[in-house]
């Protein structure tokens, strides 16, 4: 009897497709290419132009597991393992959250202050609070070459995914990961202190996709019973670490602005500029101490 012939290429983005599209995920395309790519170590441009290249049985197999996964509501990244943030990769973990390309809004809002501070002093020295993957830390040191960065968190697992990331992208060199309960054992003075950090509102959580609920660890998301815990803490500690002309920068909920700046501003902060996600909601924010120009 004749063996079956190997799947072509065109034909598992064809049913990666389908697949994905019948079980109800919204970037049904993007996300089969993703995965056909990942799992068949092709490009875009060879499943263009060579649509009936053969596909080897192991390959095939791992990538409908990959896609049997997927419908069962296990986010794409978290199967492929990584995802792009800022032009980085970033391998992720159980501790981690996902970066969300929301998150960049906040890492172009710093980049000025970061990049007059080197012209000012020469260097820059970053406090990423809830550093997750590494992130916005990593972000800014492939941005600001004369920049080194603390990345703190309270989950360990995070903090090792975050010093394999920087060492993986080649920032290992100036990227320390520092275990702490935010401040608490951070020393030194900062030039920027900037996080993205739980800002959900604690009763909110379940209402959350299926996806985040499930795959984001909660810890990364909770922020307490109105969501605003970390920027009270914030707002209270952070002066005494920070430099002279130092600034500190927050991503919000779309929804927080108002009360966020309040939080700050009642600590003697004073918003120097903000800014808008690519959806156009409220996000990022940068504050510097009152009576500073
Ligand atoms: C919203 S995630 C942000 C992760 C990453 N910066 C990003 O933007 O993708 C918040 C991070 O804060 C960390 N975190 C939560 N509570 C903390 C605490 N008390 N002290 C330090 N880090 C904390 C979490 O482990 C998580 O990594």
């Amino acid at each position: 009897m004749a063996e079956a012939s190997p799947a072509t290429l065109g034909a598992l983005l064809q049913d990666a497709r389908r697949l994905l599209a019948e079980a109800g995920i919204a970037e049904a395309a993007l996300e089969a290419q993703l995965l056909v790519e990942h799992f068949t170590a092709t490009t875009r441009v060879e499943a263009i132009a060579a649509p009936e290249r053969p596909v080897a049985a192991a390959a095939a197999d791992a990538l409908m597991e990959a896609l049997r996964r997927r419908r069962d509501g296990v986010p794409v990244h978290r199967i492929l393992g990584y995802r792009e943030f800022y032009g980085l990769r970033l391998t992720l973990s159980p501790g981690t959250l996902e970066p969300r390309p929301d998150t960049e809004t906040l890492v172009d809002l710093v980049l000025p202050h970061a990049r007059r501070t080197v012209a000012r002093t020469g260097r820059c020295r970053i406090l990423d609070l809830g550093t997750g993957s590494g992130a916005i830390a990593l972000a800014l040191l492939s941005a600001v070459p004369q920049a080194e960065a603390v990345g703190v968190d309270i989950c360990e697992d995070a903090l090792a995914t975050a010093r394999a990331n920087a060492d993986m992208n080649g920032y290992g060199a100036r990227f320390r990961a520092l275990w702490s309960e935010w401040l608490r054992d951070v020393e030194g003075r900062f030039d920027l202190i900037v996080s993205n950090p739980p800002y959900i509102p604690t009763a909110d959580l379940d209402t959350l996709s299926r996806e985040v609920r499930e795959h984001d660890p909660r810890r990364a998301l909770d922020g307490g019973a109105d969501g605003l815990d970390f920027y009270r803490a914030m707002a209270q500690g952070a002066r005494r670490h920070l430099a002279a002309e130092g600034a500190v920068a927050v991503e919000t909920g779309h929804d927080q602005k108002a009360a966020v700046e309040a939080v700050f501003s009642a600590c003697g902060w004073r918003l120097v500029v903000a800014a808008r996600d690519l959806g156009g909601r409220d996000r990022a924010m940068m504050f510097r101490p009152q009576g500073n120009a």
